[in-house]
């Protein structure tokens, strides 16, 4: 319900007004110096913008900063006949000036408690410059490396998903949304963005309802569960009907099902493209179509200014429409204490103080420093000593270049900690560091392999910083090669050949397919983008001031053919898991249709063993009880570690074919060396859950396998329970 005297504004506006309240458009302004973006205001520039605020013909902008920009742009709403606030939002995925790595980096912690506190830091930045809304978290399940937009999620998993689509919630929206570092979140893109045929960005998704209400509808759940006011519709359709225009998704599925009160706002002229679609014939007709779908709120197209009175005063689309979503609106701004205080968020002191601080690095660079993930180390290369000759070569050695990563709006490669300046303050003077880019990042350097395998060659070791550019990934990058580029594996190649110890640091924004020198160098770290901090913080890996202890979010393909790949896969009636290939089973020509390095992987510095799988009461689940499954997990090495210990189960017949493996719950625990401990994990009956026929979450008796271990594909320890009728 709304405060009284919001509710009576309703009555006082006019059809003008109201679709004024529905209109959201890119700030015409880049006045922050970080602001990278240079945004064209359809409406003509700003002083355009502050007329149309002054007239009550704009809800907010977007993607604007510094408060100061903000509070004239308020003091016109204010000076409106209605005086409603205007509401600011912005892009805030992984951090704002303080950058965090991005959302699939920090799902590699697999530690929501992490991602709910980066996420409250990036709000209190965001809220300080004056921002009440942002477009976070991306809640897709990415399931296809190719698509570039994996990079904004929390990968493939769907347990994975909705733990980390809660906690960004969590952290953005803090404990009272009113408070003034406090951010709204919107839960993005719904739905099933990231299912796009061959991983294509925007492209047409034609999925079953069951795989959309099992797999990409949940952690658009989790995140209204744990309060997000907002939801973004996806650009793409799905079985023919845009999102964007799609009544069953947007209201049948997303209010009449889930009873969602908050506010839904279309992505960038997602609604106009309803013409590009085939689905509308003009920008009327594309209005019309968006807005009874039960999209309340148009964002850049201005097609919502444009239409919607006409619309309504012609009788096309009811009133009653209309009075809900400018409602919808108002509410969300009541709830962020706009009618309260319309300067809330605005305040250049508070920003100043706030914005940037050495306490919000120290937390992005523990969150980079968990988002790492160690797939191989032979022969203990790393940790590396501390008094060797060092030779950092690759493109991403040095420079204050493709540092913080793809989407991030308010933050700069300028102000983050390359890998070379982190390396020499953690590696202290006794060792001796050169630096060789070898290569670009997709073109060859001229005479850069030589000088790179004449570093090599005087050094004692060599870390090779390869991968994918920053522009690599994000929207509208998708590839048809998960692959290193050529040049970095010539680079690479040519490096191994001195014969020198390896150790590779992969950048990178999705899954990639590792081969030749790059997988046989003898240890591996997958360090994506790293954000702020991210120089120091692989420094502290490499010289073991911490363990590694990320786990993969997305499973490593052994060929980018594979893709998608993930490891909830179906078994098919032909499955060919392990061992050998045999004819006429499931695989392609040539490789086990396993993952290289599975979902869940990721090395610590301990050595870590499984042991004593153990089920409570005899491995019999009771409709309303609870099972008990329990290993003991040792680290027999000798260095402490922080291990992911995971929990499978496989459902050994169902009415519907279920996936091989799924996660249902995980936990880290720090083990010192030469300790043990037992981990246990309850399940319950809610825990089997599918969609069953009628579309219906159903649970059914009967046989599981269950698995306590350190990744999907890894056999850890395993056992089998019932559930009985
Ligand atoms: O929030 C984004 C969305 O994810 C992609 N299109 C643009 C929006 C606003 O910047």
């Amino acid at each position: 319900t709304l405060p009284p005297a919001v509710e009576a504004l309703i009555g006082r506006m006019t059809l003008e007004e109201k679709a004024g309240q529905l209109t959201l458009l890119a700030a015409a302004w880049a006045g922050g110096a970080a602001n990278k973006l240079n945004p064209i205001a359809p409406s003509g520039g700003y002083e355009v913008q502050l007329a149309d605020a002054k007239a009550g013909r704009l809800t907010g902008v977007f993607n604007g900063n510094g408060a100061k920009m903000a509070r004239e742009m308020q003091q016109a709403a204010m000076a409106s006949r209605l005086k409603i606030p205007l509401i600011f939002a912005a892009d805030v995925i992984h951090g704002f000036r303080t950058v965090f790595p991005v959302p699939l980096g920090e799902a590699s912690s697999f530690d929501p408690a992490l991602v709910e506190r980066s996420a409250r830091v990036a709000a209190t930045e965001a809220a300080a410059a004056g921002i009440d809304w942002t477009f976070a978290p991306m809640v897709d399940i990415a399931r296809d490396a190719r698509w570039g937009r994996g990079v904004e999620g929390a990968g493939e998993d769907v347990l994975l998903g909705c733990d980390m689509a809660r906690a960004r919630v969590r952290g953005f929206q803090g404990s009272a949304l009113t408070a003034n570092d406090a951010v709204m979140a919107c839960a993005k893109h719904f739905a099933a963005y990231g299912a796009g045929e061959g991983g294509l960005d925007y492209n047409s998704v034609d999925v079953s309802e069951r795989t959309l209400r099992d797999v990409y509808f949940p952690p658009f759940q989790a995140a209204l569960d744990a309060g997000s006011l907002s939801v973004m519709a996806a650009f793409n359709e799905i079985s023919g009907v845009p999102a964007t225009a799609n009544h069953w998704l947007m209201t049948y599925v997303l209010r009449d099902q889930w009873g969602f009160g908050g506010l839904t706002v279309s992505d960038y002229t997602g609604d106009e493209e309803l013409i590009a679609h085939g689905l509308a014939a003009d920008e009327r007709d594309a209005a019309r179509l968006a807005f009874m779908a039960g999209v309340d709120m148009s964002m850049q197209s201005a097609l919502y200014i444009k239409y919607l009175p006409d619309l309504v005063a012609s009788g096309t689309v009811p009133v009653a429409r209309l009075d809900q979503a400018v409602r919808r609106v108002l509410r969300v701004k009541a709830a962020l204490g706009l009618f309260d205080d319309p300067f809330r968020r605005i305040d250049p002191k508070r920003e100043a103080a706030r914005v940037g601080t050495a306490a919000n690095r120290a937390v992005a660079r523990e969150a980079a420093r968990r988002s790492i993930v160690m797939l191989k180390n032979e022969g203990g290369v790393l940790p590396l000593p501390q008094d060797r000759k060092i030779a950092l070569i690759g493109p991403f050695a040095e420079g204050q270049h493709d540092l913080i990563g793809p989407w991030n709006v308010y933050g700069s490669d300028g102000e983050a900690v390359d890998l070379a300046t982190g390396v020499r303050a953690v590696a202290g003077a006794r060792a001796q560091i050169t630096v060789t880019a070898g290569s670009g990042v997709e073109e060859a350097l001229a005479g850069g392999i030589e000088a790179a395998v004449a570093a090599a060659r005087a050094a004692d070791i060599v870390v090779l910083a390869i991968g994918e550019g920053q522009d690599m990934s994000g929207e509208a990058q998708a590839r048809t090669e998960v692959v290193v580029p050529a040049p970095q594996r010539a680079l690479v190649e040519a490096v191994a050949a001195t014969g020198k110890p390896i150790v590779v640091l992969l950048k990178n924004g999705r899954a990639l397919a590792l081969d030749g020198a790059v997988l046989a160098a003898p240890a591996i770290l997958v360090t994506w983008f790293l954000g702020s901090e991210g120089g120091p913080a692989i420094a502290d890996i490499l010289f073991g001031r911490a363990s590694p202890s990320g786990r993969l979010p997305v499973s490593f393909p052994r060929a980018a053919g594979q893709e998608p790949y993930y490891y909830a896969h179906k078994s098919t009636g032909r499955p060919n898991p392990q061992g050998p290939l045999k004819p006429f089973k499931a695989h392609y020509r040539g490789i086990p249709n396993s993952a290289l390095f599975p979902f869940g992987h990721g090395l610590t510095y301990g050595r870590v063993d499984y042991a004593g799988l153990e089920v409570s009461n005899s491995g019999k689940l009771a409709p309303d009880g609870a099972l008990t499954v329990s290993a003991t997990i040792t680290n027999t090495g000798t260095v402490a570690a922080d291990e992911v210990v995971q929990l499978y189960v496989h459902d050994v017949a169902a009415s519907i074919t279920r996936p091989v493996r799924q996660l249902k719950s995980y936990r880290r625990v720090s083990l010192a060396p030469g300790k043990s401990e037992k981990v246990s994990f309850t399940l319950r009956r809610s825990d089997l859950t599918f969609i069953g026929e009628g579309m219906k979450p159903v649970v059914e008796p009967g046989d599981f396998l269950v698995w306590v271990a350190p990744s999907a594909e890894a056999e850890g320890v395993s056992g089998r329970f019932t559930l009985t009728a």
